[in-house]
């Protein structure tokens, strides 16, 4: 098997490509002066499985296309298989038309990566996991729940409380529960789809000196954390942490959810960044492992 870390999850796929004892084919990558996109892979990859590792966090567009460049190039180079792990996968939000005439973008994102010969397809965290329902070839999503309790298992949390910041997380919110051996509960959140603008019904929480801990699929704007750090704060919870799978930290997102109250902000590698602590490298390997 050959892993081929894609532009956006360099360090990421050579961590994969290490716990599996794999070869890398390295792939080079630049914009020409118009903003256009070049890629190049720099192996040889006929008869041979190969594994390509592209997220496809901001800017979004961009990433996509270098992904789509890649599995081209790697298909007329004559491989036995092509998997592809997308650890975010932008667009996964837009998989239904909300107001009629607007772009299916998901569904357009399916199209493609099945026209361009991929054999399987692992995400992880993926928003709507159904999404995947649709495609003609075998997908998997992975989840890094398990991952956030035990990195905050070695936390010594106070009497935890794991919070969903919506029902949509409920299910992560258990299964970080389950780890952390805690109570769970999950907040209602509604979006205005014109102005974005997030309302979070009020709840009662026993929440008075414990440590909370709130779990999401990803943080962009940072709004929906921020609502439900306040909720936790002006009913006296302690310290208040927040982790999710994919931090895409968009503008004043950090600054938004550390002023609400937070202690801390903790992501996984599927996008690199400043709070990414947490790695998802051995639940990608130990899948291509089996
Ligand atoms: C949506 O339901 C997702 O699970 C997240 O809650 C949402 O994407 C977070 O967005 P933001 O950080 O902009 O509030």
């Amino acid at each position: 098997m050959i892993i081929i870390p894609g532009p956006t999850s360099q360090i990421l796929g050579i961590k994969v490509a290490r716990l599996l004892n794999s070869p890398i084919v390295k792939v080079s990558f630049k914009d020409f002066p118009d903003g256009e996109t070049y890629v190049r892979v720099e192996g040889e990859l006929k008869n041979k499985e190969i594994v390509l590792i592209q997220s496809t966090y901001y800017p979004q567009d961009k990433h996509l296309i270098q992904m789509f460049f890649l599995l081209d190039t790697i298909k007329e180079m004559g491989p036995s298989k092509i998997t592809l792990v997308v650890p975010y996968f932008a667009y996964a939000r837009q998989d239904k038309r909300f107001k009629e005439g607007e772009a299916l973008s998901f569904n357009i994102i399916r199209k493609i990566i099945e026209n361009l010969g991929v054999d399987e397809l692992l995400t992880i965290d993926i928003h709507a996991p159904h999404v995947l329902e649709n495609f003609s070839i075998k997908t998997r999503d992975l989840t890094a729940m398990r991952l956030i309790g035990e990195y905050f298992s070695s936390r010594e949390l106070h009497e935890p409380l794991v919070i969903a910041p919506d029902d949509g997380a409920i299910h992560r919110a258990k299964t970080v529960s389950e780890v952390l051996k805690s109570e769970y509960v999950s907040f209602d959140k509604f979006r205005d789809r014109d102005t974005g603008q997030i309302t979070m019904e009020f709840k009662e929480l026993n929440v008075m000196g414990r440590d909370i801990l709130i779990v999401d699929d990803i943080i962009s704007t940072g709004g929906t954390m921020a609502k439900a750090i306040k909720m936790t704060k002006d009913q006296g919870a302690n310290k208040v942490f927040v982790a999710a799978t994919h931090t895409l930290l968009i503008g004043e997102a950090r600054t938004k959810i550390m002023s609400a109250g937070a202690d801390e902000i903790i992501g996984t590698d599927t996008i690199p960044n400043e709070v990414s602590k947490i790695s998802v490298a051995k639940l990608i390997a130990d899948y291509l492992k089996k």
